[in-house]
């Protein structure tokens, strides 16, 4: 016992970081955060990607004040356009730094429209329990009430805050901390934009302080079995969306593309259209397709033989995974596997 209890004692130690102030490195990638119109009161219609890193920092000198901060420009994009090669890109950047002692934190900033799709990325491949803080703001950094600034700031305090570490990924805007598996971006273009439906916030950021009121329980980062250290492409893996009168066309033309994986956006309880999907979804199959039956609704769990007999057409369900969260844990699951089973496994794990 006491020795069980010295062992979880060292581990604690090892896992938080020492006295002084933090050291949290900011990798910078685009997004609104970096963007600029052309008035203050331009909010909409602006140009993201526009503000390198230097300047993203020198707006906000109260962050000398929380952390030793220092910045890399990873890449400047509109996060729609983020791509494979720019998350196995940064995902080995992010494992190269938290491998350093000299690194006690990672804020990425990003796009909001595609945020949910990184931080989900990297919290299924980062292996360190150290925290990663991805932020992004909803109006560019030359608008009245810029939200960056703040954001970019709270995002610091939380990746030096020995409170998140082993939490996953973490979104972090307007004062809410989200995990990365569940945030979705839920409007358009107001600034509380990110949420957690259903299943709801991690906490809040208040005070210079994060408070965490819970936390997810799915394998993440250090836990996760997947790794991209060495990989330089993912597999092909698109979605379809279900809608009334949907036909076969989008699914056929994925297969003829070279698609290794098709998740299906179906709608409610991620129901096929027959007779036009599920036999283009069956042929699919049998040319070794997986197919993973997602929800286009939002928030729930897609029950396993539930709107149609998975076992018997050896189909996937995305458990409560948004269609574009459940094409990311496809990709990395057809890294490892082949085997529907296996991959059903990982849909309940992670
Ligand atoms: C983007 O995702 O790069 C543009 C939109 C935003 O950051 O809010």
């Amino acid at each position: 016992m006491s020795v069980l209890f010295v062992l979880l004692f060292s581990f604690a130690v090892a896992e938080a970081r020492g006295p002084g102030l933090p050291n949290v490195m900011v990798l910078a990638t685009g997004g609104t955060i970096a963007g600029t119109g052309s008035s203050s009161t331009t909010v909409v219609g602006y140009t993201a990607a526009t503000v390198g890193i230097e300047t993203l920092l020198n707006a906000v000198p109260e962050l000398k004040t929380v952390a030793n901060v220092k910045g890399e420009q990873v890449f400047q994009i509109a996060s729609e356009n983020m791509n494979n090669d720019y998350w196995l890109k940064l995902a080995k950047r992010v494992n190269a730094l938290l491998a350093q002692d000299d690194v006690d934190g990672i804020v990425i900033t990003h796009g909001t429209d595609t945020i949910e799709e990184t931080s989900y990325f990297l919290d299924l491949v980062v292996k360190s329990k150290k925290p990663v803080v991805i932020v992004g703001a909803m109006r560019p950094s030359t608008a009245i009430s810029a939200d960056g600034p703040i954001n970019l700031y709270n995002a610091v305090i939380l990746a030096g805050s020995d409170e998140a570490i082993g939490k996953g990924v973490l979104v972090a805007l307007n004062d809410q901390i989200n995990a990365a598996r569940d945030v979705t971006k839920n409007n358009t273009s107001t600034a509380d934009t990110f949420r957690t439906p259903e299943l709801g916030f991690l906490g809040y950021m208040q005070g210079n302080k994060p408070y965490f009121y819970r936390q997810s329980t799915r394998r993440h980062t250090a836990d996760s079995e997947f790794d991209v250290s060495n990989l330089d492409a993912l597999p092909q893996v698109d979605i379809v969306y279900g809608y009334a009168n949907m036909n076969r066309v989008a699914i056929d033309a994925f297969v003829a593309a070279g698609a290794k994986g098709i998740v299906h956006a179906g709608v409610g309880d991620g129901s096929l259209a027959r007779p036009a999907v599920e036999p283009a979804l069956d042929e699919a199959r049998k040319k070794g397709v997986v197919i993973v039956r997602s929800s286009r609704v939002g928030n729930g769990i897609v029950a396993r033989n539930g709107e149609a007999k998975d076992d018997e057409h050896d189909f996937v369900v995305s458990d409560t995974l948004n269609p574009q969260k459940a094409r990311i844990l496809l990709m990395l699951a057809l890294t490892k596997t082949t085997d529907t089973k296996e991959i059903q496994r990982m849909f309940y794990t992670y």
